[in-house]
């Protein structure tokens, strides 16, 4: 198959930022996705409903300023806190403003310093969102310093996620950016309530990749590339068309110099080749026929909303294609992430 199309895909978990660095960034997922779940570590985050108003004008406002506020829609999160209003919650979620709330445990990654230290603190609001139907995203990571950084995910899981799952059964739950065959063997077994993410740089890579022949600071990002076990076993699932595991792209924008740094940022920029990169690792698999339920149906499903109406052609050429390197705007510099393998497809 030389071409294939889609309807257009969604990204279910995307960093925008603000000011300038929206302006750059936010037209090149715009460009091929019909929405996605904007993230709120804004500095200060996105904490009530007048916040994500007022983010979501900032963004609209820069969708127009590149003639695209037709095509592409933002969904708005709530940060969560210990001290945010159940009211103020449930209310924005009921009038549309809201999408989601997101749950950062203090500490975890870029911005997270507001995040929740004890989940007893926001008790109240989880069960408020889980009465009206709320989605809670969750970074599933913990941040006890004893814990490696490479075993934060599982136990996240067995410590975090699996007593407040028992506690609140009703909860609706997106487990972000899973890394690990414990994530994906986790939401594989649980039937209700709980689906996951899935970024292009944990499908597509290791953490060799990151890490041999010389540190690779733009592959650097948390929760951090795993074991090629991991990366296996995330493919099989994303792959396999099941309905709970659908694309966030973790698309996190950081300027080229604060990644080059000897204490470089959290955060891979891939929106601009998130869909070619997809269509060549499904081809891979020689599950091309999958890739439209990943990325474009498993999401609007568990959200509850309609698929997008308009379609995206992807090509493949004989000859791989040339992918931009990075994005740049006036001082604002930001390096694409790189496959580290050929990629033949391309949206058309
Ligand atoms: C994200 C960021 O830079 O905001 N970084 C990252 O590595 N993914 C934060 C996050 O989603 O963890
Ligand atoms: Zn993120």
């Amino acid at each position: 198959m030389n071409e294939i199309t889609i309807v257009r895909p969604d990204d279910w978990h995307v960093h925008f930022r603000d000011g300038e660095m929206m302006r750059t960034v936010v037209a090149e997922t715009a460009r091929h996705f019909g929405r996605a779940i904007v993230m709120p570590n804004l500095v200060p985050p996105v904490v009530t409903r007048a916040d994500a108003n007022a983010y979501q004008r900032r963004i609209e406002a820069a969708l127009a300023e590149h003639g695209m506020q037709d095509q592409f829609k933002p969904l708005m999160t709530l940060y969560l806190t210990e001290q945010t209003d159940p009211n103020d919650v449930v209310a924005a979620a009921q009038s549309g403003d809201v999408q989601a709330v997101k749950l950062y445990p203090a500490g975890a990654t870029t911005n997270s310093a507001s995040g929740v230290s004890n989940i007893d603190n926001v008790m109240p609001v989880l069960e408020a969102m889980a009465d009206n139907n709320v989605v809670l995203c969750v970074h599933g990571e913990v941040t006890n310093p004893d814990i490696d950084i490479f075993d934060r995910e599982a136990r996240f899981i067995e410590d975090v996620l699996q007593p407040l799952r028992k506690r609140l059964p009703s909860l609706r739950i997106v487990m972000e950016h899973i890394t690990t065959k414990h994530g994906a063997d986790y939401v594989s077994s649980e039937d209700s309530n709980l689906a996951a993410t899935i970024t292009p740089q944990h499908l597509l890579l290791n953490r060799n990749h990151m890490l041999v022949g010389g540190v690779r600071p733009h592959y650097y990002c948390l929760p951090i590339l795993k074991r090629e076990e991991h990366r296996k076993a995330l493919v099989d699932v994303a792959c396999s068309g099941d309905r709970r595991f659908f694309l966030g792209t973790d698309s996190a924008p950081h300027e080229k110099h604060t990644k080059e740094n000897s204490c470089g940022c959290a955060g891979v920029f891939n929106s601009t080749v998130t869909m070619a990169c997809m269509a060549q690792l499904f081809e891979q698999q020689h599950a091309l026929d999958m890739l439209e339920a990943f990325c474009s149906k498993n999401g609007p499903a568990y959200y509850g909303l309609p698929i997008n109406e308009t379609t995206i052609t992807l090509r493949r050429s004989e000859k791989p294609v040339t992918l931009p390197e990075h994005v740049i705007n006036g001082d604002i510099n930001v390096t694409v992430f790189d496959p580290a393998q050929d990629i033949n497809w391309r949206v058309v």
